[in-house]
C-alpha cells in the first residue's frame, strides 16, 4: 500500500468507529458472550458536559437471570455518576453521585420487551422508576450532586472506571432499543405514552432517532420487534 492511501486508511479506521444514525426500528443485539473476551459495548455521545436533571428511557429484552448494567454514565471523578442496573430478582438499582436506591422486585418480562424510564432531579434529589406503564413512588438520591465534566456513557457494560473497568458479571445480554435521554423530567403523560404507544418526542441529550455512537466487540444492529400498539 502506498503511503498516502495507508495514511487515509489509518485515518478512516481511527474515525470510522463513531457514527451518527437514525436507529428507529433497530436494536443493538448483545448476544451471549460467556468468555466476554471483547467486552461488547456501545459508547454513546451526548452533546453536553453537565446533567442536573434528566430522564433516560430504553427498552430491553433479556432472559438473563443475574445483575446486569442497563445504563452507565461516568465522569472522570465518578465512575457511577449515573447508573441503572437490574438484578436477578427484577430489582433495579439507581445510582446518582454517592447515593444508591434499589427498587425491589418490579414485574419484569423475561420473554418480552421491558420499557424502563428513570427520572432524576439533582436539586431535590427526587428519583423515580417507570416500568412497563407502571411507576414506583419517589425516592431521594444524589441531592445537589452535580454531574459535570467529560461524560462517558456506555451500554452493554458497567463502568467501574471512566470508559473502562468492565466486569463481565455485570455485562448486558439481550437487546436494547429506543434509548433516549432528556435534560428534564419528562411528564407522566409522555412517559406513559413512551411505554404504551411508543410515541413521544425524542430525547434532546440522546436520541435513538439521531444517535451518535460507537460499537465495540460483538454487538449487532438488527431490526427490533417491539410492537407499537396501533391507536384507532
Ligand atoms: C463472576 O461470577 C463468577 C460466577 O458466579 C464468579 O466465580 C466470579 O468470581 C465473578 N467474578 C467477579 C470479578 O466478580
Ligand atoms: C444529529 O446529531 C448530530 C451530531 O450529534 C448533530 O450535529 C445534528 O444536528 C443532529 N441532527 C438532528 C436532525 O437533530
Amino acid at each position: 500500500m502506498e503511503s498516502r492511501s495507508m495514511l487515509l486508511f489509518v485515518l478512516l479506521w481511527t474515525i470510522g468507529g463513531c457514527e451518527v444514525r437514525d436507529l428507529s426500528g433497530n436494536q443493538f443485539t448483545f448476544p451471549s458472550d460467556p468468555r466476554g473476551v471483547n467486552q461488547p459495548h456501545v459508547v454513546l455521545r451526548a452533546n453536553t458536559r453537565s446533567v442536573s436533571v434528566m430522564t433516560v428511557c430504553l427498552r430491553f429484552f433479556s432472559q438473563l437471570n443475574r445483575m446486569q448494567g442497563l445504563f452507565s454514565l461516568a465522569t472522570r471523578d465518578h465512575s457511577n455518576a449515573l447508573m441503572l442496573n437490574k438484578d436477578a430478582e427484577g430489582s433495579y438499582k439507581v445510582h446518582a453521585g454517592d447515593d444508591t436506591y434499589t427498587f425491589i422486585k418490579l414485574p419484569t418480562n423475561r420473554m418480552d420487551w421491558n420499557s424502563v424510564c428513570w427520572t432524576w432531579d439533582s436539586q431535590t434529589g427526587l428519583t423515580q422508576l417507570w416500568l412497563n406503564g407502571l411507576r414506583t413512588s419517589q425516592k431521594l438520591v444524589g441531592r445537589n450532586y452535580p454531574v459535570r465534566g467529560d461524560l462517558s456513557i456506555i451500554i452493554g457494560q458497567e463502568q467501574d472506571a471512566y470508559g473502562s473497568g468492565f466486569d463481565k458479571n455485570d455485562s448486558f445480554e439481550g437487546d436494547i432499543t429506543d434509548l433516549h435521554m432528556w435534560d428534564h423530567v419528562v411528564s407522566a403523560c409522555d412517559l406513559r405514552s413512551y411505554m404504551n404507544q411508543g410515541s413521544f418526542s425524542p430525547g434532546n441529550l440522546l436520541s435513538w432517532n439521531n444517535l451518535s455512537f460507537e460499537v465495540s466487540g460483538n454487538v449487532f444492529i438488527q431490526d427490533a420487534d417491539f410492537e407499537e400498539p396501533v391507536c384507532q
